[in-house]
């Protein structure tokens, strides 16, 4: 048993949620879901990025005020988040007071140690990035990311000094070698610091749609270094000291490679300026692209989720995302994808696997009379499963964890066709098949879990279990022998209708 605090990113209330961020929260809410299983105290945290210029400006060209947008758009997300049935346990929004008070007592601390200082800043500001950019980093003037013309801001404003961390934080990439995974995000990281830092510009005076500054009140913090304490908020940081001393050195943040800088080398030298230890884990993957483009809200290829979950279900949505898009690599995104993903593993795979073995215990009776055999062949691929998935998981890799997973579902399906249980007569011989068949979808029904939640409790339910196999703790579980005879097996509709190609 251990603590397992885990993030998202919050995401800017400017635009609705798109698969992008369903993604990140997607595995995240699996990754929190597959501690739990093993009894862990679990912090899942995701939220919305309320303030600064993108946000004022979505709000202008809404008619709205920037608090009535963020109420209307973080609403959107929480209903994105509950139609995918993520379980987070708190959803931080950056205009709520605690997170005023964290995010003020964190900048203090940094200007009381030393690190902010006034000054004059000129530059080419990126509103979408809400960031100011090197001109040796721009494409002809034009935003690498979000390929839109920047735009030239001077302000007088507070700086942090973040030149005096860089042998700090690479001594901290030398002591804890998986601080940044995978690999390769860890060196994009690492030569972030080696190439040099800058002191960051961290206030404003040209908005008002901020956190005020507690020692100066004519400016504001700069969104990003508002947005990145969201973290220390909300485990308690500047409200309650035990409650985040609890939490904090369990923390572990997802994000995407688009926000590496600004996670990986920023908020590490904003806590070590702070004087808060020790530094988060983080975890970061690729992008989901469009017909090879990144999805993203000022793009027109923005995927709502709800329109996915509409034709896949809510757990075939979950699965295919989590099985098709590992994390880690960039990877394309397509419909067609999903729905061959979701007819191969789930109405062919584990739908077909429970219709055929409800149905033939269905016809005699609707029970089982023997327990697992020990020594069925099952038993050794399922401990087999086991241990790969759970290494997979640890090493935040759902889809191959799913993948392992799937091995049991195959081989179960396999089993099945070669001692053919509906040509047998009703008796032991019979009952030992199909006991095993229903182990296997026990222990399955546990694994997936994570990945389809709703999906796994009916399928709990139809073969005659109590309760919910989040209830189930592994890695006991996952022990081969716990089916109990006699269970009341429900013959339904399929679990996992067959999905047409359109
Ligand atoms: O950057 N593929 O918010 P944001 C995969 N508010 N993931 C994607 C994606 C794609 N095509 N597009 C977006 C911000 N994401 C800041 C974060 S955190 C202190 C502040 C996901 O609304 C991915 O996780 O632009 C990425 O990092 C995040 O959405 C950016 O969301
Ligand atoms: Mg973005």
């Amino acid at each position: 048993m251990g603590r397992y605090f885990l993030t998202t990113p919050i995401y800017y209330v400017n635009d609705v949620p798109h698969m992008g961020h369903a993604y990140t929260t997607l595995n995240g809410d699996a990754l929190a879901r597959w501690r739990r299983l093993h009894g862990d105290e679990v912090f899942f945290l995701t939220g919305t990025d309320e303030h600064g210029l993108k946000v004022q400006r979505a709000a202008e060209q809404n008619g709205l005020s920037p608090q009535e947008q963020a109420d209307r758009t973080s609403k959107r997300f929480k209903e994105a988040w509950d139609l995918l049935d993520i379980a987070y346990d708190d959803f931080i929004r950056t205009t709520e007071p605690r997170h005023h008070t964290a995010v003020q007592r964190l900048l203090e601390r940094c200007y009381e140690n030393g690190y902010v200082y006034k000054d004059t800043y000129e530059g080419a500001y990126c509103v979408s990035c809400e960031a100011y950019f090197a001109e040796a980093d721009l494409l002809d003037g034009i935003c690498p990311i979000h390929e839109r013309p920047v735009e030239q801001m001077t302000e007088d404003n507070y700086f942090f000094r973040l030149s005096a961390f860089r042998d700090r934080l690479l001594e901290w990439f030398e002591e804890v070698p998986d601080n940044v995974t995978p690999e390769r995000y860890r060196n994009e990281a690492r030569a972030l610091v080696r190439g040099g830092l800058e002191d960051l510009s961290i206030t404003r005076t040209s908005l008002q749609w901020g956190i005020p500054v507690p020692w100066d009140t004519e400016h504001v913090f700069y969104v990003w270094y508002d947005a990145l304490t969201n973290y220390a908020t909300a485990a308690g940081y500047g409200t309650d000291d035990e409650r985040f001393d609890t939490w904090w050195p369990a923390v572990r943040h997802l994000l995407g490679k688009d926000i590496i800088r600004f996670h990986c080398v920023y908020w590490p030298a904003m806590l070590m300026a702070a004087g808060v230890a020790p530094m988060p884990r983080f975890h970061v993957h690729g992008w989901l692209l469009v017909s090879g483009a990144k999805m993203a809200k000022s793009s027109v290829m923005q995927i709502a989720p709800s329109d996915l979950a509409d034709s896949l279900g809510t757990d075939g949505l979950r699965y295919s995302v989590l099985r098709d898009n590992p994390f880690g690599p960039d990877s394309d995104f397509s419909y067609e994808a999903l729905v061959q993903r979701c007819n191969s593993d789930l109405a062919n795979g584990l739908g077909n696997l429970l219709q055929r073995v409800t149905t033939i215990v269905g016809r005699s009776g609707g029970t089982v009379g023997s327990a697992p055999s020990p020594d069925s062949a099952l038993a050794g691929t399922a401990a087999q499963v086991y241990e790969a998935a759970a290494a997979a998981w640890d090493r935040v890799q759902p889809s191959v964890a799913l993948a392992e997973t799937w091995r049991l579902v195959r081989e179960t399906n396999e089993y099945l066709q070669v001692r053919q249980p509906w040509k047998l007569d009703p008796g032991p011989e019979r009952d030992v098949v199909l006991g095993d068949a229903l182990e296997a979808l026990r222990i399955v029904a546990v694994l997936a879990h994570p990945a389809m939640p709703g999906a796994c409790a009916e399928l709990w339910r139809r073969i005659g279990l109590e309760g919910d196999p989040a209830a189930a703790r592994l890695p006991d579980a996952a022990r081969w022998g716990q089916y109990p005879p006699g269970l009341r097996v429900e013959v339904g509709e399929p679990l996992f209708p067959r999905l047409a190609v359109d």
